[in-house]
């Protein structure tokens, strides 16, 4: 089969080959057509149709004789346990703590919250709300109890499912402290608390309202599946966008299946019973994508990874568990492979484990910079394939369609649309770009089964953050170009949105929390190049007149600001207080200008600049914490 067959198949009847594709999941009822809608925006996926994520994801397997292969495979390298779990095991799971849900109330179309690191639990959680029609959002370990509350008050779920604690390297992170603050601070309590109780750190529970996850579901009466219709929301996940609000992405429960399973094989090229790994996390859209749903609906034995690349215990933890549970296609984002670069350049621990296994290495979350993929080829022997998608898509826009064809690889361009996605490139009026001329990247619409439909509660904000700017089209807020082969080529966000360690963060979250220091009286966020992480956030703030406190007093105020409302994740550690911000002659900051004094670049000093000296003054003072980084330091 070729990839421009399978392509064209697509282009000549999309609803035709999604309903075939759609043959190759369980359903209750088999929906009667691809689409409920004409209307492009809102296409209603397999609406008609019923069934059920969980029962897809685990009891199908069980069913076709798949319960004694391992589902699941944790690998937790902060606290030295190998589990596997088999389908039929986590069948049992889940229909127990469905069971337990549902036995306190919660219903098809409740929403579920979940906080909960690396633990197979999490993905238990997951499968849990969606065998019962329960609505789950994920809400990633690294978040702190602000943004937490933010979830809650939008979500308005009526449960928390939650671990005690987090392990990363250095530090156990209770999240119990941080579940009480967020249910504190948030308006829309959650009637209820399960709580895992690990180790390292055991939550105090509050009476009445929280519960000991082993007592909660030890005596439960396990639940069936609930069969719901295509268009049921599964879950919720959210985002970082322009503004300091999340958007919540909504997925599907029918486009969803069907999506990811085609995926699989087609992108991934493994069969079920093969072993996959995403190093990723649960809160992320990889983890939700591939960590537990696409895995486990293909039949695939997905690996739970607890740990860092590096640090636990050193940069050959990631070769470990490829070679002891035979990995067939590993999925990571270019920062892992920075980081043992960095810690391991002669791929030293490489060398002691067996890859054999290994297929195939597939990079995405954001920009894979060349000098690492050559890195990793060269180290490995293992073709590296980049692959372009988003929150908002839950799977590859453009991709090496490796089980199809294996397309030639142009290193920086993540290869070709797959079917389903019309790709172009727009100019700033609309019309369709020329081959190899930068622009928007937009999607013609419809977009397929699997991606957002609308934002949760927020019809009018998805239809202006991603439907009004081009009529007819979705805005992936990433300019970019097509070459005269097809190929895509991402080049930057067109937004406010920056990419930190493959974690997408808002620049405009982190500039509306600076502007609540009390000495502060404007300031600017943007990305800067950095050799590991890819880019970091970097502040630059200006101070209220008469402002007497310490400058150094006034950043460390600002970097613990930020953490402590954002957390840990925002990775926001350098500022700079400046006399002004540059701006255009109408007061517009001109952020771009600022990022690329900060990264070094020939820059172009807009003609509408109301001072181009500004830029001499931000140069010093970017100096002054180590910037721009050399050459080859920068990504
Ligand atoms: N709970 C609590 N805190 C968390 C957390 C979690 N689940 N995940 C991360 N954090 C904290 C970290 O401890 C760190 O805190 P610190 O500032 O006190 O050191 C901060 O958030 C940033 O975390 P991280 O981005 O993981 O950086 P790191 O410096 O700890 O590790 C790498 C650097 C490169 C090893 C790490 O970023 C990594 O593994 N990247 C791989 C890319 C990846 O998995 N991306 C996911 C999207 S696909
Ligand atoms: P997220 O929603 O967190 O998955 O982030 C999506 C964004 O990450 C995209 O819009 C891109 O800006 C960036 N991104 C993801 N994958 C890639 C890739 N392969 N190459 C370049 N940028 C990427």
């Amino acid at each position: 089969m070729r990839y421009a067959d399978v392509y064209a198949d697509w282009q000549a009847d999309p609803d035709g080959w999604w309903m075939a594709q759609a043959e190759k999941v369980h359903w209750d009822r088999f929906p009667t057509r691809a689409r409920a809608s004409d209307d492009p925006t809102n296409p209603g996926w397999f609406a008609d149709g019923l069934l059920n994520t969980c029962y897809n994801a685990v009891d199908r397997h069980v069913a076709d004789g798949r319960g004694e292969q391992a589902a699941l495979i944790w690998d937790s390298a902060v606290t030295g346990t190998i589990e596997r779990i088999t389908f039929a095991e986590l069948q049992e799971s889940c229909a127990r703590l469905a069971g337990a849900l549902r036995a306190r109330g919660i219903e098809k179309g409740d929403r579920v919250v979940i906080y909960m690191p690396m633990v197979p639990e999490a993905i238990v959680a997951m499968l849990a709300c969606t065998r019962i029609g329960a609505i789950h959002s994920v809400v990633f370990g690294g978040f702190a109890a602000s943004e937490l509350a933010i979830r809650i008050d939008d979500a308005r779920p009526k449960a928390i499912l939650a671990a005690s604690c987090g392990i990363e390297p250095t530090r156990v992170v209770p999240y119990k402290p941080l579940i009480d603050a967020a249910i504190d601070q948030a308006e829309a309590k959650p009637e209820f608390c399960v709580v895992l109780q690990r180790d390292a750190a055991k939550a105090d529970l509050v009476a009445g309202r929280d519960h000991d996850w082993h007592d909660f579901v030890s005596d439960a009466e396990p639940a069936d599946c609930l069969p719901v219709e295509g268009d049921h929301p599964c879950y919720i996940l959210y985002t970082s966008g322009t503004t300091g609000r999340p958007k919540g992405v909504v997925r599907l429960t029918g486009g969803h299946v069907v999506a990811l399973n085609w995926t699989m094989k087609a992108i991934y090229d493994v069969d079920p019973g093969d072993v996959f790994w995403a190093a990723s996390d649960v809160g992320w859209v990889v983890g939700h994508s591939y960590i537990c749903y696409a895995p486990l609906f293909h039949g695939n034995t997905s690996v739970v990874f607890e740990g860092k690349p590096i640090g636990t215990p050193d940069a050959g933890t990631f070769w470990r568990v490829i070679s002891d549970h035979g990995v067939k296609s590993f999925f990571t984002a270019p920062t892992t492979f920075r980081a043992i670069l960095r810690a391991d350049p002669e791929a030293a621990e490489l060398a002691k484990h067996d890859l054999s296994k290994l297929n195939a290495i597939y990079l995405a979350g954001e920009r894979a910079d060349p000098a690492t993929i050559e890195w990793v080829r060269e180290k490995t022997g293992k073709p590296v394939y980049d692959h372009w998608w988003q929150t908002e898509t839950g799977y590859t826009i453009a991709g090496n369609p490796t089980g199809i064809e294996v397309l030639p690889v142009k290193i920086g361009s993540p290869t070709v649309p797959m079917p389903g996605y019309d790709m172009c490139v727009l100019d700033d009026d609309g019309r369709e770009a020329d081959p190899g001329t930068l622009g928007s990247i937009a999607i013609r619409l419809p977009l397929p089964p699997g991606c957002l439909p609308t934002l949760w509660n927020a019809r009018a904000r998805f239809e202006e953050a991603y439907l009004e700017r081009f009529p007819g089209y979705y805005t992936t807020g990433d300019a970019g170009k097509i070459d005269a082969d097809g190929y895509v080529w991402i080049m930057a966000r067109t937004d406010d949105v920056i990419n930190v360690a493959g974690h997408r963060l808002s620049t405009g979250l982190m500039e509306e929390i600076l502007t609540t220091h009390p000495d502060v009286a404007e300031c600017a966020v943007v990305g800067v190049a950095d050799a590991l992480k890819g880019q970091l956030p970097m502040g630059f703030l200006t101070l209220k007149a008469g402002c007497t406190t310490p400058e150094a007093e006034i950043v460390a105020e600002c970097v613990a600001l930020v953490r402590d409302r954002i957390g840990p994740v925002a990775a926001f550690k350098l500022a700079v207080v400046v006399e002004r911000l540059p701006k255009t002659r109408s007061g517009k900051i001109l952020r771009s200008t600022i990022a690329g004094v900060a990264d070094g670049g020939a820059v172009k000093v807009p003609a509408t600049i109301d001072d181009p000296a500004i830029l001499d003054e931000i140069r010093e003072r970017i100096a002054s914490i180590g910037y721009p980084l050399p050459e080859g330091q920068r990504q």
